[in-house]
């Protein structure tokens, strides 16, 4: 290629991207030039979503894929390959796993949850390695949880899986130094999306409250008074898949309005 030929554009895999924060990521990173291909399982509201992406002037291939389906997650990177035969982002996200206390799980949940927020982040980052190592370019972020910092009440499941997924991002991101692959973690606080917005409906319910007293006491925990904006979110991811945020790795990055009271 000379000087003078356009670049190609850099292509970017989202995960769990019909809605929430999978979509608002797709959403920036679309707006940033990516061309994309997205998965969710419903076919319908991914085949809206992606219209949507596609507003934004870019290639936009999606297919019906549940992460935590190993030999779908296979056929999703096969896509990849077929579709735009390089990869230079990956948006590692997945459906909440179901609120639970330890009382509450057995080993049934256990391994679900395992499956699904775990293990389809590990075999996602597995399949998309190789693929950036070959081009010397590569972004990798995965969607966590405030979790990672400080332990969510009646959410054991995120609460064990999380912090395993910060360990994972942090291994990748010194192995991968070398290759010019940066792997970060960005965490959301409380993020109005149907998962939050659902969860809050189950406080209601379980605490005989309604949800607009649950939600602004949530709201007031928060130091900026409110629940973030998925797009809020999708700014971040954005800017950690862009080659300005080339020297900026292994980190756990919160958004979360300054919920989280620890020390960054
Ligand atoms: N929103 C927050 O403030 C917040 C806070 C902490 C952590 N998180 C975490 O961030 C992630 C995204 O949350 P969200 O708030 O954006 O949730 P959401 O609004 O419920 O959206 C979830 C998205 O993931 C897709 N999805 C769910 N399970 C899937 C699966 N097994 N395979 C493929 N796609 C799947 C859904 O589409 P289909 O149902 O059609 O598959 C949908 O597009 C979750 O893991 C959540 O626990 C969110």
């Amino acid at each position: 290629m000379t000087a003078s030929e356009p670049q190609p554009r850099r292509v970017a895999l989202v995960t769990a991207a019909s809605q929430g924060l999978g979509f608002a990521s797709a959403d920036a990173l679309a707006a940033a030039g990516h061309d994309l291909v997205v998965c969710a399982r419903d076919p319908e509201r991914l085949e809206a979503a992606a219209g949507r992406l596609r507003a934004h002037g870019v290639e936009v291939a999606a297919t019906p894929v549940d992460v935590a389906d190993a030999t779908a997650l296979e056929g999703l990177f096969g896509l990849v390959d077929e579709r735009f035969g390089r990869l230079d982002v990956l948006v590692s996200n997945a459906g909440g796993p179901p609120p639970g206390t330890f009382a509450d799980l057995d080993d049934a949940a256990w391994q679900r949850g395992f499956e699904l927020t775990l293990m389809s982040a590990v075999r996602s980052l597995r399949l998309a390695v190789p693929r950036m190592r070959a081009s010397g370019f590569g972004r990798l972020v995965v969607i966590g949880s405030s979790s990672v910092r400080q332990p969510l009440p009646g959410l054991v499941l995120s609460n064990a899986y999380r912090p395993a997924l910060a360990g994972v991002v942090k291994s990748l991101a010194v192995e991968l130094g070398p290759d010019g692959i940066t792997a970060n973690l960005v965490s959301p606080g409380r993020i109005d999306t149907d998962r939050v917005r659902s969860l809050d409906a189950g406080r209601a319910e379980r605490t005989g409250r309604s949800v607009e007293e649950v939600r602004a006491e949530a709201e007031a925990s928060i130091p900026m008074g409110r629940y973030g904006e998925p797009a809020e979110l999708g700014a971040a991811v954005a800017f950690l898949a862009s080659e300005a945020a080339g020297y900026l790795t292994g980190q756990s990055l919160l958004v979360d309005g300054g919920l989280v009271p620890t020390l960054p």
